[in-house]
């Protein structure tokens, strides 16, 4: 097994960095999209076998050092009794928003075994064939609540403030359950076999310091505080989050993902002892090659600071890479870091 992943994570040192890609499977592989051509992707989410070949496609495609469980964030939420669907180009619709005491009282606290066991089943199976770490997920909290507050991706998430500011008691409720079914769900993610956790806070970045700190961060804590008996190591993400990173030291994680609107010298000095994980630009892989790796020995150069370095990008694949620049980065990340 190649554990270079998971050194890393740990704050060891490791004989070469480690890579891999937040959307490492998706739209931009062709052989995704050949699955895809088949069957939506709520019911892709759903079939493990299929579930299975799509996370290993960049994994054995790309030589990546650990593989992401193909699923969506939004799936538990789904399992809350949240209805789900997704238009193609418009990305995740909750139909009925939650925004009310009757709506948040409606939604359960999953058991994650009877309502998700096709996740289960898929980091089951993954174990069997995978030679690289198996990063199991969720969204944290606060994003999932933008989701079933706005209906779906929002520009100004004016309904999740709305309720946030005016309601904080009935937010805060809906935060809570939110937390529970997380929290339930990735420890039945690592007993399934998951070798870490990584919590996405996609929306985190909307929030001014005092609101993450007093409404985001206590959510977040409880989860990470919960899956400490997992012993595996976690990794949160808040995107955008460069004027979070004090407050999401403290949530306890083990790895901090930073996106790419800092410099890594200044997320090293503050993320502390911790690992972190991060932060070429998506849009950094569109470079001529010879100035990719540039771009790529930079970031490396810098990372050598840091106490555990995982290579990714500062956020996910955009669905228009061409997979040959993926496999050039990666490349590179492993040359150039000794590998
Ligand atoms: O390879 C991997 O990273 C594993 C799978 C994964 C997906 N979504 C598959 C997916 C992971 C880890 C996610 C996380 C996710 N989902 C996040 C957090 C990370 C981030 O991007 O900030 C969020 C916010 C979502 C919600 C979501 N799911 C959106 C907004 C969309 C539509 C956007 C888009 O790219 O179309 C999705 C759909 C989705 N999730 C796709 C994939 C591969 C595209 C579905 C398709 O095939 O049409």
């Amino acid at each position: 097994m190649n554990d270079t992943f998971l050194k890393a994570c740990r704050g060891e040192k490791t004989e070469y960095t480690p890579v891999w890609m937040m959307r490492q499977a998706g739209r931009y592989m062709p052989e995704y999209q050949k699955v895809r051509g088949n069957i939506s992707f709520l019911d892709l989410c759903k079939t493990p076998e299929l579930c299975v070949e799509v996370t290993l496609q960049p994994v054995d495609r790309f030589d990546m050092d650990a593989a992401i469980l193909f699923s969506d964030i939004l799936i538990p939420m789904e399992a809350m009794g949240a209805k789900l669907e997704f238009h193609e180009g418009r990305g995740p619709i909750f139909e009925e928003t939650i925004r009310d005491k009757k709506t948040v009282d409606a939604l359960a606290v999953p058991d994650p075994q009877e309502s998700m066991g096709f996740v289960l089943e898929t980091i089951r199976l993954l174990r069997h064939v995978l030679k690289v770490p198996l990063i199991g997920f969720s969204g944290a909290p606060f994003t999932c609540a933008t989701y079933l507050i706005e209906g779906g991706t929002s520009k100004t998430f004016w309904e999740t403030k709305k309720m946030m500011f005016m309601q904080p008691d009935l937010f805060c409720s809906l935060m809570e359950k939110i937390t529970l079914c997380t929290l339930s769900y990735l420890r039945a993610q690592a007993e399934a076999g998951a070798q870490a956790l990584m919590i996405f806070d996609s929306w985190a970045g909307i929030l001014a310091p005092c609101d993450f700190e007093e409404f985001v961060l206590p959510c977040v804590k409880r989860i990470i505080t919960g899956l400490k008996e997992t012993k595996l190591p976690i990794i949160y993400f808040a995107n955008n989050g460069a004027t979070l990173i004090d407050l999401s030291v403290r949530s306890g994680a083990d790895v901090i993902g930073i996106d790419w609107r800092i410099n890594i010298r200044d997320a090293i000095r503050r993320v502390g002892r911790k690992a972190i994980q991060g932060n070429l630009d998506p849009f950094a892989l569109m470079l001529p090659q010879d100035k990719l790796r540039e771009r790529i020995r930079h970031l490396l150069h810098a990372a050598q600071e840091a106490n555990g370095y995982i290579f990714n990008l500062g956020h996910g694949v955009h669905q228009f890479t061409p997979p040959d620049q993926v496999k050039y980065a990666v490349d590179a990340v492993h040359d150039l870091s000794g590998k």
